[in-house]
């Protein structure tokens, strides 16, 4: 197995913009250079140089037929521009399946590109792609089953980066391990968003003694992901994700939250925010003498570029993984950059089993 990692995209958004700029801005990193966001410029043999787009899939007309260093610039993908004029890459962006894709208000934006399905199974195969990252919408729930049955057909690993639990769901680890193939997932945990923050602050509450009584971690921001997440029938299993996140982390100490008193989601569309998202953040304690307290912070990060990296780094494990034969659901580094991992591990044991697992299974270079 080459030290390259060959890496296809369902759904050209701005996720997938950041993420294809970012491989571009970082092609020349010093193996011990600090890049903000990476774990490593040089992961387990694996510079981030070594990613090889070869595949990526869309039903937006004006993305569809486009070489992908275009359609991740193209309307309406709002993210910011950091890296402009990305050289060709000779990867046309394919067809892809609609199915449940495409919601309600993304329907009054986004016109269908004419044609009939690609074959993506074949796409995979003739492209020899290795490792897949999903990046559907929110509620794609049919979209993202469809596709992971192509995935498997074809023999890739997935990296499912949107909250359609897939790595956490026996029944999907299952027929990755039965293919030999493995899969981290589900839903990316940015690299310091409203997440992680809530999370850790949690862990700081409980850590030293306050009972967290209430809180809540409200969400707006203008790019098409909160656009389409104003669609509450499609938001239950991002709610999921998000708020489990959060009372995992109260679970695991042995404590207890009333659902009435946990309030984490997305809460609105603000379209001049584009790819900027805001959060608010509220917790609500006891201390001691019974005494109430509470804080409040407000996060503003650039949505996508903050999630960019860590797929970066989950690509690149799940190469590892691939070139070592493991498969099923990644464990430890699912916990690492994902909400909903099968396993949830506090973020510092999730990061040590992270490591672990590149120094076990690192690449020979050369
Ligand atoms: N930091 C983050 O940005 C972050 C964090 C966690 C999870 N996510 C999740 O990642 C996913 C992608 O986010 P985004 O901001 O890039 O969204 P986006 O709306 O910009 O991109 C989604 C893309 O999928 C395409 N699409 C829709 N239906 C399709 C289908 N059936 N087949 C192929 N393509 C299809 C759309 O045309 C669009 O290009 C979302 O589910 C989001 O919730 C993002």
């Amino acid at each position: 197995m080459s030290n390259k990692v060959r890496v296809a995209i369902i759904g050209v958004g701005n996720c997938a913009s950041s993420l294809v700029q970012g491989v571009h801005y970082y092609k020349t990193a010093k193996p011990d250079e600090f890049v903000p966001g990476l774990m490593h410029v040089d992961l387990g043999g694996l510079h981030i140089s070594d990613i090889e787009f070869t595949a990526a899939f869309d039903i937006n007309k004006t993305k569809v037929g486009k070489d992908l260093s275009e359609a991740i610039f193209a309307e309406p993908n709002c993210t910011t521009v950091f890296q402009n004029n990305i050289p060709k890459l000779g990867v046309p962006v394919h067809r892809g399946m609609t199915h449940d894709g495409l919601g309600h208000y993304l329907k009054e934006i986004i016109e269908k590109a004419p044609g009939p399905t690609d074959d993506i199974v074949g796409i995979l195969k003739d492209t020899k792609t290795e490792v897949v990252i999903n990046y559907l919408p929110v509620g794609s729930e049919m979209a993202t089953k469809w596709y992971v049955e192509q995935v498997l057909d074809a023999g890739c690993a997935l990296v499912n980066c949107i909250p359609v639990f897939i790595a956490r769901e026996k029944y999907w680890q299952g027929r990755f391990a039965e293919r030999g193939l493995p899969v981290i997932g589900d839903d990316i945990k940015s690299q310091v968003g409203a997440t992680i923050l809530h999370r850790i602050l949690t862990n700081l509450f409980l850590d030293r003694g306050m009972p967290i009584e209430r809180t809540y971690q409200l969400n707006t921001g203008g790019n098409t992901d909160f656009l389409n997440m104003l669609e509450r029938a499609r938001l239950d299993s991002k709610k999921e994700s998000k708020t489990n996140a959060v009372k995992s982390q109260i679970e695991r100490r042995g404590r207890h939250i009333d659902d009435r008193n946990i309030h984490v989601g997305p809460s609105d569309f603000v379209p001049w925010q584009k790819d900027n998202k805001i959060c608010y953040l509220r917790i609500e304690g006891r201390h001691f003498g019974d005494v109430p307290m509470n804080l409040e912070c407000r996060l503003s990060v650039e949505d996508s570029p903050n999630s960019a990296g860590i797929v970066i780094d989950a690509v690149r494990i799940a190469k590892l993984a691939l070139n070592k034969g493991i498969s099923g659901a990644i464990e430890g580094p699912s916990a690492f950059f994902m909400k909903s991992p099968p396993i949830q591990f506090d973020d510092h044991e999730a990061l040590r089993l992270t490591e672990e697992f590149i120094l076990e299974n690192s690449l020979a270079r050369g």
